[in-house]
C-alpha cells in the first residue's frame, strides 16, 4: 500500500465565475452544489493505490456491469471544513472518519486507503477550493469521500479495481427548518440493519434499505426516521441518518455501539464534551415503553438527533401509528441547546479545542 502518492494536478479551466459562486455560497441547502475541483485515486489487485489525482468536478463515465451499480459494494465518510475567525480554514476530527473508513472498507471486503492518504486527498481538494469554504452563520464545506467497486465484472466477489473520490459541497442546514425541533417516525416493520450486517459500516446499502421508511416519515411530515432494534423492535437504535440522544434531566442516554449501529463521531463528541461538563452520560438500551413512561412522568425532558450533517437538532415529536408523541415542552431543550454551541464554537474554531479535535488547513 502506498500512503504517500504524488498528486497529479489538472485545474479546472472554467471554474465558477466569482459572482456566481458568491451568490451560491450566499444561498445554501445541502448537498446539491459542489466545488470545482474532485480527488480521485485509483486502486487494482497488484498496483495498489495509483494515480492519485486533483481534478475539475465532473461526471463520471461508467461501463454499465461496472461492480458497484449491481452489487452496491460502495462505501463512504461525511465531514465538514469549516471557516475560522481568523478567515483561517479549520477540520474536525478528519483522523475519525479516516480510521471509520477503514474499517467500513473492511466490512464490505474492500482494500482500506491509508489514513494519511485519506487526510492528504482532504488537504489537496480544500487547499484548492478553499475560496468555496462558506463564511457566513452555519455554513461549511462538507467533505464526502467515497470508495467503490469499479471493476467490470458481473461475477459476485470482491472486486479487484477501486476508485476513490472526495467530493467538496458548501452546505447549509440538513434540515429546512434549520436547528428548529423536529419530528421522527418511529419505524416498525422494516430494519436498517441487523445482526451480523453491514450496520456499522458507512455503506451505501445501509442508506438503501432505510429509504422505505424515511418515505414513510416524510409522509407523516417527519424530517427522520427512528429505527428500532431488529429482533426485538424494542430498543432505539439511531436514525436513517444520524445517532440519537435522550436527555433526563442531567443525565444523556444514548444506545450502546454495537455491529448495527453507526459509530457516529458527533456521538462520541457529544459524549466527551457532555461528560466534561459535568453531565451524566450513560450508555445503555433505551426501550420504546421505558421512552412512553418517561415522557409521560416528564422525567425525559429533551431529545435529539446528531451527526455531521445534522450537527445536534432537537427532536420536538416522536410519531408512529400509535399516535404521536411531544418530548419535554416541544422547544429547543437547555441541554441540547447547550451543547449544540458548546460544539458548534469547537468546529468554528471560536473556543479553545481542548481535545485536540481541530486540524488547521
Ligand atoms: N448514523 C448514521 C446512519 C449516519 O449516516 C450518520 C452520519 O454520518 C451518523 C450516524 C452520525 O455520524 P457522524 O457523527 O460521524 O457524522
Ligand atoms: C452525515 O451527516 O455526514 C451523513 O452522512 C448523513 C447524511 C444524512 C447526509
Amino acid at each position: 500500500m502506498n500512503g504517500s502518492l504524488e498528486f497529479e494536478t489538472r485545474q479546472n479551466a472554467t471554474p465558477v465565475a466569482v459572482a456566481e459562486r458568491e451568490a451560491l455560497l450566499a444561498n445554501l441547502g445541502f448537498g446539491r452544489t459542489f466545488t470545482d475541483h474532485m480527488v480521485s485515486i485509483s486502486y487494482s489487485d497488484g498496483k495498489g493505490w495509483y494515480d492519485a489525482r486533483l481534478e475539475p468536478y465532473a461526471p463520471l463515465r461508467m461501463d454499465p456491469a461496472t461492480a458497484v451499480l449491481h452489487y452496491a459494494q460502495s462505501i463512504f465518510e461525511g465531514l465538514k471544513a469549516y471557516r475560522a475567525p481568523d478567515g483561517g480554514v479549520v477540520m474536525f476530527r478528519p483522523d475519525a472518519n479516516a480510521a471509520r473508513f477503514v474499517r467500513s472498507a473492511e466490512r464490505m471486503a474492500m482494500p482500506p486507503l491509508p489514513p494519511e492518504l485519506f487526510l492528504h486527498s482532504l488537504r489537496v481538494l480544500i487547499e484548492q477550493d478553499r475560496d468555496w469554504v462558506p463564511g457566513s452563520g452555519e455554513s461549511s464545506l462538507y467533505l464526502r469521500p467515497i470508495q467503490y467497486a469499479s471493476e467490470v465484472y458481473l461475477g459476485v466477489r470482491p472486486a479487484l479495481q477501486y476508485q476513490f473520490l472526495v467530493l467538496a459541497s458548501p452546505v447549509g442546514a440538513i434540515f429546512a427548518g434549520g436547528a428548529k425541533p423536529c419530528s421522527i417516525w418511529l419505524e416498525r416493520e422494516n430494519n436498517r440493519s441487523g445482526p451480523g450486517g453491514t450496520g456499522a459500516a458507512k455503506c451505501g446499502g445501509n442508506y438503501a434499505s432505510s429509504l422505505l421508511a424515511q418515505a414513510e416519515a416524510m409522509r407523516h411530515g417527519c424530517e427522520q426516521v427512528v429505527f428500532l432494534d431488529a429482533t426485538e423492535h424494542r430498543h432505539f437504535e439511531e436514525l436513517g441518518g444520524m445517532n440519537v440522544f435522550f436527555v433526563l434531566g442531567d443525565t444523556l442516554v444514548t444506545p450502546p455501539l454495537t455491529d448495527t449501529i453507526l459509530p457516529g463521531i458527533t456521538r462520541d463528541s457529544v459524549i466527551t464534551l457532555a461528560r466534561h461538563r459535568g453531565l451524566t452520560v450513560e450508555e445503555r438500551s433505551y426501550s420504546i415503553d421505558e421512552f412512553r413512561s418517561d415522557a409521560a412522568s416528564d422525567a425525559l425532558t429533551e431529545m435529539f438527533a446528531c451527526g455531521t450533517a445534522a450537527v445536534i437538532t432537537p427532536i420536538a415529536r416522536l410519531l408512529s401509528a400509535d399516535g404521536e408523541i411531544v418530548v419535554g415542552d416541544g422547544g429547543s431543550g437547555r441541554v441540547t441547546t447547550s451543547l449544540r454551541s458548546a460544539l458548534l464554537d469547537i468546529q468554528y474554531g471560536r473556543a479553545e479545542d481542548e481535545f485536540g479535535w481541530v486540524q488547521r488547513i
